[in-house]
C-alpha cells in the first residue's frame, strides 16, 4: 500500500504520519507538504530514516506536479490534511486559503480519480476537516454529522467547499472517501500562533496573553495523538462516504483554559501562585468570532470504539512539559518571520 499524507510536516499531520509509519511496516507512507510557514521537519525527525517513509516537497496547488506524483507512486490512499488552518490569517487573507483549501483539494481529487476512475476497489480518499463548517452554537447543545453547515470566517468557509468538494466526486464519480470533522486540538509540536502554544510561549517570557474580547468563547479541545489515533481509526474502518465527527467533550471558555494553563505553568517553572495569571490582558475581539463550537462524537464511538484516552489536564500537562523540554523548536520557530507576524497581529 502506498499512502500520501499531505501536510505532514504539520502539526496534526506529523502526529498522523508518526503513527502510520511506526504502526504499518508494510505500508509506504509519502508525506507531502510544501514547508509552509506552519510547516516544520523538525516535528518527524524519529521518522525520517525509517525505510518505510519518504517526504516530498511539493505544492497542491500546482495541478502538473501533483497529477505527475500520483502517475509516479500510485497511491493507493490519500489521507489529506495540507492546508491553511489559521483563521486570523484568513481574515488578513482570505484569498491563500481559497488556493490551498479549495484549489489544492481539488487538484488531488483530480489526480486520484485520474489514476483509478476505471477501478477504485479498495482505494480511498480522506479529507480531513473541521467543526468550524459547522459554524457557531450558541449556550447548548452539540455538532453532530447532519447540523447543517454554516461557515462564518474565511477559513470555515473554504475547508466547508473542500467538504463539499470531496463529497461531490463521490457522488459524480463514485470517488470512495470519508471525511471527519474535528474539534480544537492542541499536545506537541502545535505552532505557537494558535492560542495554546502562543500562551505557553508568552508566559515562558513572561510576555502578555493577549485575550481576544471578553475571553467568553467556548471550544472543545482534543489531545493531538487521540485525534491521530481517530484518524487512522477512521482511515482503517470508516464507512465509505460518510462523515465522523470527532471531539474530546471536553468544553473550556478561553478565559477559564487561560487560567488552568497558568496555574500548571506556575507549579512547573517554580513560580508564586498567580504569577502567570497577572500577564492576562484583554484586546480586540477576532472580527466573526465563533462563540462555542462542541461536538457530538457518539457516532465514531459507537461505530468504531473510538474515545479520548486523555483527560485535558493530563493532555496539558504533558503539552507544557513537551514544550519546556523543546525550548530550542519553540526558539526556532518564533524566530524571524513569526515576530513580523506577532507585531502586525497584536501591536
Ligand atoms: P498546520 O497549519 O499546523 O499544518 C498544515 C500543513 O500543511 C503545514 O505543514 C504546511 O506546510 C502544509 N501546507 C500548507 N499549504 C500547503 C500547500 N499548498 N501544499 C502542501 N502543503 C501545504 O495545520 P494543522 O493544525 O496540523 O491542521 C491540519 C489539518 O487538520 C487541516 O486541514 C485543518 O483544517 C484540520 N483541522 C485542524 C484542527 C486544529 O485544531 N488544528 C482541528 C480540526 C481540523
Ligand atoms: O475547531 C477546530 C479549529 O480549531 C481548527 O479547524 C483550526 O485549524 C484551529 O486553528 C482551531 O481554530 P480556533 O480559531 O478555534 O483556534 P485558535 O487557537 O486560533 O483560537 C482558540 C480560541 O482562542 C478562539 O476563541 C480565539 C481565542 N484566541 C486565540 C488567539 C490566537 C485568543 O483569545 N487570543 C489569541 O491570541
Amino acid at each position: 500500500m502506498n499512502i500520501l499524507i499531505t501536510g505532514g510536516a504539520g502539526f496534526i499531520g506529523s502526529h498522523v504520519v508518526r503513527r502510520l509509519v511506526t504502526t504499518y511496516p508494510n505500508y509506504h507512507i509519502y508525506n507531502l507538504d510544501a514547508l509552509t510557514y506552519a510547516g516544520n521537519l523538525e516535528n518527524l525527525t524519529d521518522v525520517e530514516s525509517a525505510s518505510n517513509y519518504t517526504f516530498i516537497k511539493g505544492d497542491i496547488t500546482e495541478a502538473d506536479f501533483i497529477d505527475a506524483l500520483f502517475q509516479e507512486h500510485q497511491f493507493d490512499g490519500v489521507i489529506h490534511l495540507a492546508a491553511e488552518s489559521h483563521v486570523d490569517r484568513s481574515i488578513t487573507d482570505p484569498m491563500a486559503f481559497v488556493k490551498t483549501n479549495v484549489m489544492g483539494t481539488v487538484h488531488l481529487l483530480n489526480a486520484f480519480k485520474s489514476l483509478w476512475q476505471d477501478n477504485f476497489e479498495g482505494k480511498r480518499f480522506y479529507h480531513v476537516s473541521t467543526d468550524e463548517v459547522y459554524g457557531s452554537l450558541g449556550k447548548t447543545g452539540l455538532f453532530t454529522e447532519t447540523t447543517p453547515y454554516d461557515p462564518n470566517s474565511p477559513y470555515s468557509a473554504s475547508k466547508a467547499s473542500s467538504d463539499h468538494f470531496v463529497r461531490a466526486y463521490g457522488e459524480t464519480y463514485g470517488m470512495p472517501y470519508v471525511i471527519s470533522n474535528c474539534s480544537n486540538n492542541y499536545g506537541p509540536n502545535h505552532f505557537p500562533e494558535k492560542l495554546i502554544p502562543l500562551f505557553i510561549n508568552n508566559i515562558i517570557q513572561k510576555q502578555p496573553l493577549p485575550v481576544y474580547g471578553d475571553g467568553n468563547y467556548t471550544r472543545d479541545w482534543l489531545y493531538v495523538k487521540d485525534h491521530a489515533r481517530a484518524i487512522d481509526l477512521v482511515y482503517h474502518k470508516g464507512k465509505n462516504a460518510e462523515t465522523y465527527n470527532i471531539g474530546g467533550f471536553n468544553e473550556w471558555t478561553n478565559l477559564n483554559l487561560v487560567k488552568l494553563l497558568c496555574q500548571q505553568m506556575d507549579e512547573k517553572l517554580g513560580r508564586p501562585t498567580g504569577d502567570s495569571e497577572k500577564l492576562i490582558t484583554y484586546v480586540k475581539d477576532r472580527p466573526g468570532h465563533d462563540l462555542r463550537y462542541a461536538i457530538d462524537s457518539t457516532k465514531i464511538h459507537k461505530e468504531l470504539g473510538w474515545k479520548p484516552s486523555v483527560t485535558f489536564e493530563e493532555g496539558l500537562a504533558k503539552t507544557i512539559d513537551w514544550y519546556l523540554k523543546n525550548e530550542e523548536w519553540l526558539a526556532r520557530v518564533t524566530s524571524g518571520d513569526y515576530r513580523e507576524y506577532y507585531e502586525r497581529q497584536y501591536k
